[in-house]
């Protein structure tokens, strides 16, 4: 007997000690014996018909694609504010800095068809679920743990040079870019902003300059976001974006070898399995 997609959502709950679903994971239909899935980090109409024809029991995406997981994406977007105050940004402060992701991601949610995706793995009967949030957790843990072993004298090159050991970032066709600062500068207090739903744009990584963080750490980042940024705070503070898709495998990663060693035979497309042996 396979697994059920319950079973797998409180998998990767238990994997980060977390006891509730974040709002951006959903199960869009559900399946009650899975022995084998087709894990990738964007699955979508096209994905879901391939796993039909291919009879995989189970398509496990990590981007919501519609549903609860993107009508209530803005949810997980209060982790933006926990993480820059626990970095001592003032709860206002950081509320107002986030409030313009959460006013992008409402109203992209409101206009999208949140029905396409999940309606396709209906109509195929095809038992479809993502899990965003708490894979992210696992990475996010990874690059504190890597940050965790600097001290704020030691250089932001060294850093990424050390996150570059990890084996998703080290398997990679992209590298680590340090898109505003200066790989001499020195690290000083680090904040690592993965795991809240998307990157905090310019906004965030301002609300962190202006309150002592002097290196933040984004999976991705807009051009924009970066031009912003470079000519308010010229090359003073260091922004490390590690690749999109390479920090999303990460927790992936962790994810389908829990699956395995269940006894879900994991197929790893899109992206996830870059870097795993
Ligand atoms: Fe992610
Ligand atoms: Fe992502």
């Amino acid at each position: 007997m396979g697994l059920s997609t319950a079973e797998i959502m409180d998998l990767s709950c238990e994997l980060v000690g977390w006891d509730e679903v974040p709002g951006d994971s959903t199960t869009y239909v559900e399946g009650d014996d899975v022995e084998s899935a087709l894990v990738g980090i964007d699955l979508e109409s096209p994905e879901i018909q391939l796993a039909d024809r291919e009879g995989y029991d189970l398509v496990l995406a990590h981007h919501p694609t519609g549903d609860e997981a993107r009508l209530e994406f803005t949810d997980v977007l209060e982790k933006q504010v926990e993480f820059m105050t626990n970095h001592g940004v003032p709860e206002e402060v950081a509320r107002d800095a986030a409030s313009g992701i959460v006013d992008r991601m409402d109203h992209g949610a409101h206009s999208m068809n949140y029905r396409h995706d999940p309606s396709v793995a209906e109509l195929l009967d095809q038992p479809y679920m993502n899990i965003h949030l708490a894979p992210d957790e696992i990475g996010r843990r990874k690059m504190v743990e890597v940050a965790d072993e600097f001290a704020a004298d030691d250089e932001v090159g060294d850093f990424v040079d050390a996150l570059g050991d990890l084996p998703e970032f080290d398997d990679a066709m992209t590298d680590i870019q340090l898109r505003v600062g200066d790989e001499a500068n020195e690290l000083g207090e680090v904040a690592v902003h993965h795991a809240a739903g998307t990157n905090g744009g310019e906004d965030i990584a301002r609300a962190y300059f202006d309150h002592g963080v002097d290196t933040v750490l984004y999976i991705h980042v807009g051009a924009g976001d970066t031009e912003a940024l470079t000519e308010a705070y010229g090359d003073e503070k260091n922004l490390v974006v590690t690749g999109h898709i390479a920090s999303d495998a990460i927790g992936l990663n962790v994810l389908i070898d829990e699956l395995e060693a269940r006894g879900v035979d994991c197929t790893a497309i899109s992206g996830c399995g870059i870097g795993r042996e």
